[in-house]
């Protein structure tokens, strides 16, 4: 729905899987936008009353048949519109140019690509003329339709962005939304500010009340169950409904016993004097039993995943006639979990583990379509203290996914010991705040090692630090040698059970942060 009183940006999709990344960079540029799919019908396109239209980018080719299309009417209504890749070739096929499957190799292009600027168009105005940008596309604009000019080119391709000034209509090949593109988000903010007349009226503070405003339209006088797990993510969320809707929350905390060490002390500590009702669950012995002897890593995350809804139901009985189940998926777990039409990742927990069959009228996920970051803004506008907002990330599945391998409780313990050392040794060199996420994980496998002068065949041990501002992607975290020495000494001396300590340095993609 549109937000009355603020100007609005409507992104439409065409299947490409930065698209609410895209979304999320018009925010930042203080502008309110939504994405609608790409089958919107016109009129309610002009009920939305958009200052600026954009074109997602998508992985079809725009001169198949059966290729998403929109109403060629929408090139009419005299608003601006800025096409991503896809929605540029479709932009540039519907206006009379041609798009066609690159012959040659040279001319497709995927990855960082460096790319010369014509800085007279409005949408590279006041940047560099030439710098990287991210392409990933097969298709090329071999004729540019009438009207329009070349404003950038790569040395494989001519017709890297067009642009009709008149009109108001711009086309980039590449992906301005990611953080490869250099300047992308600036070229996104001329696009809002130079060309749609933007004037930034969109901020957190209507977000949130926005969200508080439509959380207690959509729960009236119900109950809701919130599974809090004390991480950021849930702890927002917990913030947000209890602004919503007071009392009628009630929080659960279950603890499968795959946390880390001291964690649920913590949590409980830190949440049972809000003004809502906070349950603790302690459901080691089930949790565990239910995964003797399970080490495929999917596996695992379905059956914590459905664990967990177990125990809320049974938890949302004992308090009755409760409506809604609240969970604090953010954006990145939908998408890696398979959301539209991108691949499966991951199921995380949260979403795509979850059984078909839920014992709750809805679930309420009020953190679905913001990134990380935002949800940290989220957490500070709505008045929770900082140390609960910079937490780092802590999976749903918890331990089970940081255990290669089948899981026994003797692991755990181990696990929670040693990852216990990094984070302790992390934030004693003051290293906590410019490492995302670091953690340590049980590797299955065993190795002969030396202690006094006897032999031992112990388990490796690795270590994980990565720096990401949205954990989409991740680099692995260059922490000092004299600092992993310190670690890795503590670990094996302290630690029974493991005999080697290694460091992860690989970044996402190609792996992901996680080892499971
Ligand atoms: P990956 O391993 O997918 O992790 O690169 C990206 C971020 O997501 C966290 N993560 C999860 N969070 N439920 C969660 O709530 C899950 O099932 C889950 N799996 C991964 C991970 O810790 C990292 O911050």
């Amino acid at each position: 729905m549109k937000e009355m009183g603020h100007q609005f940006v409507l992104v439409l999709d065409f299947g490409g899987q930065y698209n609410q990344l895209i979304a999320r960079r018009v925010r930042e540029c203080s502008v309110y936008c939504e994405v609608k799919p790409y089958t919107t019908p016109l009129r309610e396109i002009k009920a939305m009353d958009p200052i600026g239209i954009i074109f997602t980018g998508g992985p079809n080719s725009v001169y198949l048949e059966d290729s998403p299309q929109v109403d060629p009417e929408i090139f009419r209504l005299g608003i601006p519109i800025l096409g991503i890749c896809y929605g540029c070739q479709l932009m540039a096929h519907h206006l009379g140019g041609q798009v066609t499957e690159a012959q040659e190799d040279s001319a497709r292009e995927y990855g960082k690509t460096k790319t010369y600027f014509d800085t007279e168009c409005k949408l590279f105005r006041g940047l560099p003329e030439e710098g990287f940008s991210w392409m990933s596309h097969g298709d090329y604009m071999a004729k540019v339709p009438e009207g329009f000019s070349l404003t950038a080119h790569s040395a494989a391709c001519p017709n890297v962005a067009i642009a009709d000034e008149s009109r108001g209509f711009y086309g980039v090949q590449f992906h301005p939304e990611v953080n490869h593109t250099e300047n992308g988000t600036k070229m996104l903010r001329n696009f809002l500010y130079e060309v749609c007349g933007a004037v930034g009226d969109w901020t957190m503070e209507d977000y949130c009340k926005t969200a508080v405003r439509e959380l207690r339209e959509k729960i009236g006088a119900g109950k809701v169950l919130l599974a809090l797990s004390g991480g950021v993510d849930s702890s927002v969320a917990a913030a947000l409904l209890a602004e919503a809707i007071g009392k009628q929350l009630t929080c659960v905390f279950v603890d499968h016993g795959l946390m880390r060490k001291n964690e649920g002390d913590e949590v409980e500590a830190a949440f049972s004097k809000w003004d809502f009702s906070f349950v603790r669950v302690d459901a080691e012995e089930r949790f565990l039993q239910k995964l003797k002897g399970v080490s495929e890593p999917e596996h695992k995350r379905k059956i914590i995943g459905e664990e967990f809804i177990r125990v809320f139901e049974e938890e949302a009985k004992k308090i009755g006639a409760v409506e809604y189940l609240a969970q604090g998926t953010i954006y990145p777990d939908v998408i890696e979990s398979g959301f539209g039409d991108a691949a499966t990742i991951k199921s995380h927990h949260n979403v795509g583990g979850l059984p078909d069959a839920v014992d709750f009228k809805e679930i309420v996920e009020p953190l679905r379509l913001l990134f990380k970051d935002e949800v940290r803004e989220l957490g500070r506008e709505l008045g929770l203290p900082e140390y609960l907002v910079m937490r780092q990330p802590f999976p749903g599945p918890g331990l089970a996914i940081r255990i290669i391998g089948d899981i026994t409780k003797e692991k755990a313990d181990t696990l929670r010991e040693a990852d216990a050392i990094f984070r302790e040794e992390i934030a004693a060199a003051d290293w906590d705040k410019q490492i995302n996420q670091y953690f340590a994980v049980l590797t299955n496998m065993r190795s002969v090692g030396v202690m006094g002068d006897g032999r031992t065949y112990d388990y490796t041990l690795a270590l994980r630090g990565v720096t990401t501002t949205d954990f989409m992607t991740a680099d692995w975290a260059r922490i000092p040698y004299d600092l992993l020495d310190k670690i890795s000494v503590r670990i094996v001396n302290e630690v029974q059970g493991i005999n080697r300590v290694v460091y992860d340095i690989t970044s996402k993609p190609p792996a992901t942060v996680e080892w499971e």
